[in-house]
């Protein structure tokens, strides 16, 4: 697989932030779970320790936890110095600062580091690009897919993300993307295009409001139900 270990950003969220962005219920939690582009959330790892199921595929598990950490490293301070910068881009409520920002989201990726070679071992964790998934039709209740489609509305195109959303369709009897924003907090141009397209294939689409909003306007989320054969 392409990637490089300098080009990866690791950054992850936790158990309590999913539950708000994807807006997850009891019922949710319950369901056979795919955690696609997952990183170095905690969800993953909080979710199994609490005994339900998750899968998490992301391309950033082919490298071992002393790259991921190395990388965690030397990101982490250009990263929260960027969100300083930016501060107006974001609603300071339930994070208060840049750097409770930073230790909130060091505190779930270490949770997911510590969690990821046994993770790994028992196939919680697979190494699975978009736009094409090794996982069997209909394997899972529910796809999550958080800060990637539309987030990089910039470097990933329309036709990716169409696929991209096919792929996690078949895999999935639902989908649910969070944000709808691209990484500056803007609307995504693509959006328009796959609310355009994918109800002419027969995909139910459904923008949600959520109760998390740290990007500015970024609390909703697009779910997508497979259409029927
Ligand atoms: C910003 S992280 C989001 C992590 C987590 N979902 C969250 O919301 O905290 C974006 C992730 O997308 C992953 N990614 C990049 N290209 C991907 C692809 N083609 N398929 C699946 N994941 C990909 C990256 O490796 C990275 O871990």
């Amino acid at each position: 697989m392409g990637l490089k270990l300098e080009s990866v950003v690791p950054w992850g969220r936790s158990l309590a932030e999913y539950i708000d962005m994807f807006s997850l219920s009891p019922a949710d939690l319950q369901r056979q779970i795919l955690d696609c582009a997952g990183g170095p959330a905690s969800f993953n790892a909080e979710m199994t320790d609490r005994g339900y199921s998750v899968i998490s595929c992301d391309p950033v598990y082919q490298f071992s936890v002393s790259e991921i950490e190395q990388r965690i490293q030397a990101t982490y301070a250009p990263i929260v110095e960027g969100v300083r910068a930016n501060c107006d881009r974001y609603v300071w409520q339930a994070i208060q600062s840049p750097d409770q920002l930073g230790e909130i989201r060091l505190r779930a990726m270490r949770r997911f580091l510590a969690d990821f070679p046994m993770g790994l071992r028992s196939g919680r964790y697979v190494v699975d690009p978009l736009p094409t998934l090794s996982f069997c039709p209909g394997q899972f209740d529910l796809a999550l897919c958080g800060h990637l489609l539309f987030t990089y509305s910039d470097q990933l195109s329309a036709d990716f993300h169409l696929s991209a959303i096919q792929e996690l369709c078949r895999v999935a009897n639902e989908v649910r993307v969070f944000p709808i924003l691209d990484i500056s907090g803007e609307a995504s141009p693509i959006l328009p295009i796959v609310l355009e397209k994918l109800p002419q294939q027969g995909y139910q689409l459904e923008i949600k409001p959520v109760p998390y909003e740290f990007q500015r306007g970024g609390n909703q989320l697009l779910r997508i139900l497979r259409k029927l054969n």
